[in-house]
């Protein structure tokens, strides 16, 4: 089958490369001639597992990129909608890019097409397509317009693609209906998973998806309901975190226990300094904004979004009990991008709380595995940069934990201990065990548990009573 992607970001980028690994013919298209270049020369534009295979695969067989919007649409059957919907001033998603994508669809439309809308969106955003296409002279036969939410998760994009929980489309017509069943067939039958050289299929996936066909509508509310609640549990937990500091309780046993209820589920219960990313933020704004337009406000969301605000200034509060004064005090910080696995930094609390530790006046010394060139763009020179979590920590005040790198999880405890100037960990994540914290001499505050404060700091110790 011929698609056409248009715009080359996570979504799009990560769906033309694996439709083209599913067997179809894929052009994806951007106005930006920078990113095709680089696509086109090799680059890979993102950080995901297997992207860079899948794209060596395919680029320039069946995956073309090009700048040519009227030649791509021409010749694709089916076009997907996946660019950029970011926030308005109001919360609510800013549809222009989308308005102007359909008006270039009806311009070049020559015989029947199935637009695809993959891109996050506010409900009624099919109807409103349907109806642009209609107001820009196509007839209602030469076209379908489908809804198909896109689950997928940065860092492992290509996975959650090729081996996702569940396939939502909503076509409301057995034409689309009929061509997204064909698109998606060698997921949904698990065909693709034998495949001799398929990436391989994670081992929590399920053998097959679920195959969800609705109307538009309840596919556009599935895709922002989803989002909205997992930043709800992870708000939620955050909330129990705090308490559990005040009484002394233990939230990753709390955590554990909620979580064994398989009504609730273990996964996005993990406490930490909030959520981030290009995702979360703009969806519980979007999803509180829809809700209100149509007339049934949906408060609990602002709890959400106000929980994990205060999250990242509870964190910067620990880091005063720590340390006493900011000024002047040389902090090392593991992690920039908004989540372990990704240089996506986009709303990341790292950045937030390293922004608000500067205006404190302390230096920031940061080292990330993948996001130092993004984080770069927004942090300049204010901040210096390490090429290892042991040469940010040398002489540093304090080590802050601020992204869930697995790396992270296996520092050499006593090696950091003796560079730091003081032996104090921050650890907005979780990763480590009070206890073993403890027996490595390290000052250790988390979130959601109490301050292991177990030694008086360095400067003030001797040798013998290590
Ligand atoms: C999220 C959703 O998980 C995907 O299902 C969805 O397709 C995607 O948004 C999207 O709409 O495109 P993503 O933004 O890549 O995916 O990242 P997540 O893994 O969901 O993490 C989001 C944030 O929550 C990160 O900052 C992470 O550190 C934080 N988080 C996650 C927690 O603080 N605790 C948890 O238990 C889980």
């Amino acid at each position: 089958m011929k698609i056409a992607v248009i715009g080359s970001g996570y979504v799009g980028l990560v769906a033309a490369a694996c439709f083209a690994e599913l067997g179809h013919k894929v052009v994806c298209v951007d106005t930006d001639k920078d990113k095709i270049n680089v696509l086109n020369s090799g680059g890979s534009l993102i950080h995901e597992d297997y992207l860079p295979e899948l794209l060596a695969r395919h680029r320039g067989r069946d995956l073309i990129f090009t700048t040519s919007f009227d030649e791509a649409l021409r010749e694709s059957l089916v076009i997907i909608i996946a660019v950029g919907t970011p926030p308005a001033a109001t919360g609510e998603a800013d549809l222009s890019y989308v308005e102007s994508v359909t008006r270039m669809i009806a311009r070049s439309l020559n015989e029947y097409k199935l637009i695809v809308e993959k891109s996050t969106v506010p409900v009624y955003t099919n109807a409103w397509i349907e109806r642009s296409m209609i107001l820009n002279g196509c007839h209602r036969h030469n076209f379908d317009v489908a809804s198909n939410p896109e689950f997928l998760c940065e860092g492992t994009a290509v996975t959650d693609f090729l081996y996702p929980d569940r396939i939502v489309v909503g076509a409301g017509g057995e034409r689309a209906e009929k061509l997204l069943r064909e698109m998606y067939a060698p997921l949904i039958d698990g065909s693709y998973a034998q495949r001799p050289g398929a990436v391989p299929q994670p081992d929590s996936s399920k053998r097959t998806p679920q195959y969800i066909e609705t109307s538009a509508q309840s596919a556009e509310l599935i895709k922002h309901a989803s989002n909205a609640f997992l930043a709800m549990k992870i708000s939620f937990v955050n909330a129990v975190a705090n308490i559990c500091e005040a009484v002394g309780a233990d939230i990753e046993d709390v955590g554990r226990g909620v979580g064994s209820d398989t009504r609730i589920g273990m996964r996005f219960l993990r406490a930490g300094i909030g959520y981030g990313g290009s995702c979360f933020p703009k969806d519980v704004a979007a999803f509180r904004a829809v809700a209100k337009e149509c007339g049934c406000p949906f408060d609990l969301l602002h709890q959400v979004d106000k929980i994990n605000q205060d999250q990242r200034q509870r964190f910067i509060r620990k880091v005063r009990l720590a340390l006493w004064t900011l000024k002047n005090k040389r902090l090392a910080v593991l992690g920039l991008a908004f989540k372990g696995g990704t240089d996506d930094v986009r709303e990341s609390p790292a950045i937030e709380i390293i922004q608000n530790l500067l205006k404190e006046g302390s230096k920031i010394i940061a080292f990330d595995p993948a996001a130092l060139k993004n984080a770069k763009e927004i942090l300049g020179d204010n901040i210096d940069y390490a090429s290892d979590p042991y040469s940010a920590a040398k002489g540093a005040d304090a080590l802050l934990i601020l992204t869930e790198w697995k790396e992270f999880a296996t520092l050499d405890l006593p090696r950091l201990r003796d560079l730091l100037n003081y032996p104090i960990v921050l650890d907005g994540r979780n990763l480590y065990r009070p206890e073993v914290m403890a027996e490595a001499m390290l000052n250790y505050y988390s979130v959601g548990r109490s301050p292991g404060e177990v030694l008086l700091p360095k400067p003030f110790q001797t040798k013998t009573t290590e």
